[in-house]
């Protein structure tokens, strides 16, 4: 189960997870592009890619969506809440609902997913695995405006430490993944057309690796997070940043 599926890092996971022959099941808002992802899946060796469009904040929504899931493809064994917006601009200029919007995705949509799915879990008696996307920007400032977004990401780890510990002797597991810059509509949806190569030259030029991510790599180690491999990883955060955290002295 993949919230964000649409786009991105979210897509790059189904593709992966089609790849491996596992059913999924995609929820974003953005209709027509999840039915392109849904029909690219089974195209790539997905048993059923079964597409259910939802706005994540709406909590009655989601949980229908979530259940109609469960109906169609059956109970996930794993889930990943990569479903995302950026803030777009300063923070002295942010509007208020913008602060809000982002609030509302980024974490509140995470927490919704995470507490239906641990529900929907506990009612199978099943154990199972969750990822949620955090980033880099959790742990450390940045400049171009980020306050809220940074703020949703913080509220992200926290929630998948709290919700680790909660959840452990259920035998559901949450980890975070922090990816960074990754080479996604969201990494470039405030920037224009004109300005993107020298951003990106920007952006190279912070990164120690001297590159952006693909989303394919992330998309793997979402999935590894999601597998036996990983049995005993919950409560944690997986960097893939190409170094930028290591530059700090934060740890995740
Ligand atoms: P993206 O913009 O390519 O994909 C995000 C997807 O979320 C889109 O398909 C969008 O329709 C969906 N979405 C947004 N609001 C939604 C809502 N209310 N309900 C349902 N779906 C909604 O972005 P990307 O880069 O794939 O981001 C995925 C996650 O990774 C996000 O949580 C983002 O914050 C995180 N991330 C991305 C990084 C990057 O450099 N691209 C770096 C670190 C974290």
């Amino acid at each position: 189960m993949i919230t964000g599926a649409a786009s991105g890092i979210g897509a790059a996971i189904a593709l992966e997870a089609a790849g491996r022959r596992l059913p999924l099941a995609l929820l974003d808002r953005d209709e027509p592009a999840l039915a392109r992802v849904a029909e690219e899946a089974e195209a790539s060796g997905a048993p059923t890619a079964a597409a259910f469009p939802v706005d994540v904040t709406d909590a009655a929504a989601l949980e229908a969506a979530l259940r109609a899931a469960v109906d169609a493809v059956g109970v996930p064994g794993g889930a990943v809440c990569s479903a995302g917006v950026d803030q777009g601009g300063p923070s002295h200029e942010l509007p208020v609902a913008v602060w809000d919007r982002v609030i509302a995705v980024n974490l509140r949509g995470t927490f919704l997913a995470c507490r239906t799915l641990a529900g929907i879990l506990l009612e199978h008696g099943r154990t199972g695995a969750i990822v949620c996307v955090s980033s880099p920007f959790a742990s450390v400032g940045a400049p171009g405006g980020t306050a809220a977004y940074s703020a949703s990401k913080g509220g992200v780890s926290a929630l998948v430490r709290s919700l680790a510990v909660e959840y452990a002797r259920a035998g559901i597991r949450f980890n975070a993944l922090v990816p960074g810059a990754t080479e996604t509509p969201l990494m470039w949806a405030s920037v224009a057309d004109d300005e993107r190569e020298r951003m990106r030259a920007v952006v190279e030029g912070e990164i120690p690796l001297g590159r952006m991510a693909d989303p394919r790599e992330p998309a793997r180690a979402a999935l590894w997070l999601l597998s036996e491999e990983a049995a005993y990883m919950t409560g944690a955060a997986l960097v893939l940043d190409g170094g930028i955290l290591a530059r700090s002295s934060v740890s995740v």
